[in-house]
């Protein structure tokens, strides 16, 4: 194994951003570099890696591997967005988002007056859509994938079989889900189990499930005996989705949305992820300032973030769900004159009010429990993946017999327009529920370039936060040069148009920005607060090693060679 450099390296060859030369203080590898939401994930990937895989393989390996070891976001119940730079410069996404079933409508979760029933679209079977990522990883393995199916998936199926311990973190999240969990699967459900730290679980119904995958393709999981399987158990749940609603669903190639920022260029997911576009939106906007010069979450350079994110997310709100179903007018919102335009009632002296914002002349819906990964192999491709169950652990809905959880994402739909979500966000009629469509998401898998080479590849979990989460880790390096790791841990802020605060993590910023903002007229979440996003990025540096970002707001951990 080649040398891995942890933190405070003394690497003289550093993050060369802004003119400023920056030491890594993530781990830093040489060639290969997996960092995810479990140690025992990224291993999975570097292992496939080192065995001669690409970073198609290791994507297919990690992102299975976290369905075993982090099945708080991990799934095979779920579904997601991958973004990829080859080392040869061509780029690409693939979209295996869950669908919705063709049973459902757009009033399902609507009383007789018309009103949303509370809980319906997050803690019913109806809230299941139908799954998307074992489509998406055999997708990305028959387009982009070296190594044969059955020896990426031989290392995740002795991680079921072996176990995987509980972390104090895990511990925590256990409890605070428990009771819903205990609810929805009765007392012998395998996570009916109060687990504690140091506990170890082991999943040998997965086990067979992946190893009835590996043997018959993903036609297992969409027409085989898991299908059959799943379909009787989520009936018997109340659930619409039927055997035809699986053999019919497809992941789908799309072209991923790329914009420049000075002298990057960004590349990240299209709708029907809001990722990519809102991103698109803030940066342009937010570029004609100088937010170097005005200091890292300085009272100023926080405005001029929160002034455009407030916009982005007002357009988000009324434009963006499923480009199969609606049409988005994608070249206009990322227009230079739309976006000067848009800002062009920001005033340093005063905020604007989100109740003054509309979307421009050209809403929203979903969750804070999601998991990223990101890779770089040695061959110099890159991939940025995020996945989701929505909600923590989904439906909370798990399937013994299969051993896995099943997600929530239907409540990504706008279950009706203007009515906020359970993270107050707003939708509307472009994301209204339909048979077959795809709900909007927040998810932002994004490669960077510089000077026509990668740069960086990030993500996040985080919902509605997810994209400003993004968003600060790159300028974080970019415009304030800190380091990868630096970059992942510094404090975040969000702003999403509606509700009208800025909400900070706890205990990191100034109470005197606090007070400069508000004499501004800014609304600030003064409540207990969350912490924004959990990122897992990595950074390639110009002596041609890897720093890793691995956020400590989770158990997140980068592994490289
Ligand atoms: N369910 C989270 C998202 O798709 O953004």
């Amino acid at each position: 194994m080649k040398k891995i450099i942890i933190l405070l390296s003394v690497f003289s060859i550093g993050c060369k951003t802004q003119n400023v030369i920056v030491k890594p203080t993530g781990l830093v590898a040489d060639k290969a570099m997996v960092v995810s939401a479990r140690e025992e994930a990224s291993k999975i990937g570097v292992e496939i890696m080192k065995k001669g895989g690409n970073a198609f393989d290791a994507m297919v390996g990690t992102e299975l591997a976290l369905a075993v070891a982090y099945p708080f976001a991990g799934n095979l119940g779920g579904g997601g967005f991958m973004v990829y730079r080859k080392a040869n410069g061509e780029v690409g996404s693939l979209d295996y988002r869950e669908k919705a079933p063709l049973a459902a409508t757009k009033n399902m979760f609507l009383d007789e007056k018309g009103n949303v029933i509370k809980g319906k679209s997050t803690g019913t079977a109806l809230a299941i859509g139908v799954p998307g990522t074992i489509a998406g990883v055999f997708e990305v393995h028959k387009k982009l994938g070296s190594l044969p199916i059955e020896e990426i998936l031989k290392p995740v199926i002795a991680l079921a079989e072996r176990g995987v311990i509980v972390t104090k973190k895990q511990e925590l999240r256990f409890n605070d889900y428990k009771v819903e969990i205990l609810k929805k699967n009765g007392p012998n459900s395998l996570f009916s189990t109060v687990f504690k730290e140091n506990d170890f679980i082991k999943y040998p119904a997965l086990a067979t499930t992946l190893k009835r995958i590996s043997k018959n393709g993903r036609d297992e999981f969409y027409k085989g005996e898991t299908a059959k399987i799943l379909v009787k158990y989520l009936q018997e749940k109340g659930a619409i989705i039927t055997l035809e609603d699986l053999a019919k669903y497809e992941a789908k190639w799309r072209t991923p949305l790329t914009f420049d920022y000075k002298d990057l260029k960004i590349i990240s997911m299209s709708p029907p992820s809001s990722g990519g576009i809102c991103l698109a939106e803030i940066f342009k906007m937010i570029e004609p300032y100088n937010l170097a010069k005005m200091g890292h979450n300085s009272s100023e350079a926080i405005q001029v973030i929160v002034e455009a994110e407030r916009r982005a997310y007002a357009d988000r709100s009324y434009f963006l769900g499923d480009p199969d179903f609606v049409k988005i007018p994608l070249k206009e919102l990322m227009s230079n004159d739309y976006l000067k335009q848009r800002m062009s009632n920001f005033s340093f002296d005063k905020a604007t009010l989100s109740s003054d914002i509309k979307q421009g002349k050209v809403n929203y819906n979903e969750s804070m429990e999601t998991t990223h990964y990101s890779i770089v192999d040695p061959f110099g491709n890159a991939v940025s993946a995020t996945t989701t169950l929505n909600d923590g652990y989904g439906s909370k809905y798990y399937c013994d017999e299969l051993g896995f959880f099943l997600n929530n994402e239907m409540d990504d739909f706008s279950a009706k327009p203007g009515e906020p979500n359970m993270f107050g966000l707003v939708g509307n009629e472009a994301n209204s529920i339909a048979p077959q469509k795809r709900m909007l998401s927040s998810m932002t898998p994004t490669i960077v370039e510089k000077n026509g080479k990668l740069f960086m590849a990030v993500g996040s979990p985080g919902g509605s936060t997810i994209i400003t989460s993004v968003l600060q880790t790159i300028l974080n390096v970019y415009e304030y040069s800190l380091s990868m790791q630096q970059a992942v841990n510094a404090p975040r802020f969000h702003h999403q148009w509606l509700p009208d605060l800025i909400t900070f993590e706890p205990n990191t910023f100034d109470t005197k920005t606090f007070e400069t903002l508000k004499s501004k007229g800014y609304l600030i979440n003064e409540k207990t607060t969350p912490v924004i996003g959990k990122v897992d990025a990595i950074l390639a540096l110009p002596n041609k090693t890897l720093e890793g970002g691995a956020d400590f707001r989770g158990d997140d951990k980068a592994v490289g060679f």
